[in-house]
């Protein structure tokens, strides 16, 4: 029950590899800010090709996974985004309960965040530094000055992501104090409290996970190990 006395019950929300993913980029970007900061290049590296994997897995997730973590539950058009934040602000005249998952003004920041950092690690892979003593696995199909051009795309991408993650760590906040909504526990143990509703999301096997992160941590590994 809430305190004004409403029943709730208690629904699972993001299935596991959903919440591994986010916490496994939050933690890896992390680090490759860190790493980056003080020089410790074979590290960024390596937490770069975490960061890849993990986002390739959230993206391949999106078409595989369980109903709240696909972008075709959750990725809706400009009309309904529109709709969606004049309910936000308390205008409008659309009834429809709160979405379960990501919301659609959420729905398009994810898009933008999966997106930069992808590509955030493809120019890390063709990036050089500048005495070229520390470059990414594909830099040799560049020439050096190319490769530069990457180097300087990678950091600009790099304090854009900021902004946007920034936002994202902003609009989290605005639930939480503006309209008295967590989103962050449901990120952590993967359930919501909600009016009882006989709308259930379905989940998926959890080898489906099991069998796509394996494949692309092999694909990850030919692509950084293979003498191209
Ligand atoms: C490197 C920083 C971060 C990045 C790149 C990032 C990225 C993302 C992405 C891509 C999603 C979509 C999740 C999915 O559907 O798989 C998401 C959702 C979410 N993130 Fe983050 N995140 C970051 C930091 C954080 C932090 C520090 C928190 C907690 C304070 C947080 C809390 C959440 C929550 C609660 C959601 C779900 C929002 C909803 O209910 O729609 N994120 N984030």
């Amino acid at each position: 029950m809430t305190a004004k006395g409403a029943a709730t019950e208690r629904v699972r929300v993001w299935d596991l590899p959903t919440r591994l993913s986010h916490w496994t980029i939050v933690v890896l970007f992390g680090v490759c800010w860190w790493t980056a900061e003080t020089d410790h290049m074979e590290w960024h590296l390596m937490a770069g090709y975490g960061v890849l994997g993990a986002v390739l897995f959230r993206l391949a997730w999106g078409f595989c996974g369980g109903q709240t973590a696909r972008f075709g539950s959750f990725v809706r058009g400009p009309s309904a985004t529109f709709r969606y934040v004049r309910k936000l602000f308390g205008r409008g005249a659309d009834d429809s309960p709160a979405p379960l998952g990501h919301n659609p003004l959420g729905a398009m920041s994810i898009l933008v965040m999966l997106g930069l950092l992808l590509l955030q690690t493809l120019f890390g892979l063709f990036s050089v530094s500048v005495d070229g003593v520390f470059s990414g696995p594909l830099a040799k199909w560049v020439s050096f000055e190319t490769g530069r051009r990457f180097t300087h795309l990678h950091a600009a991408n790099f304090d854009l992501l900021l902004l946007v993650i920034a936002v994202h760590l902003s609009a989290i906040g605005f639930y939480r104090f503006g309209r008295k909504e967590s989103l962050v526990p449901a990120m952590i143990h993967g359930f919501k409290s909600r009016t009882p509703s006989r709308e259930v999301p379905y989940f998926v096997p959890w080898w489906r996970a099991a069998f796509l992160a394996a494949g692309i941590l092999l694909c990850v590994a030919l692509l950084v190990n293979v003498r191209w």
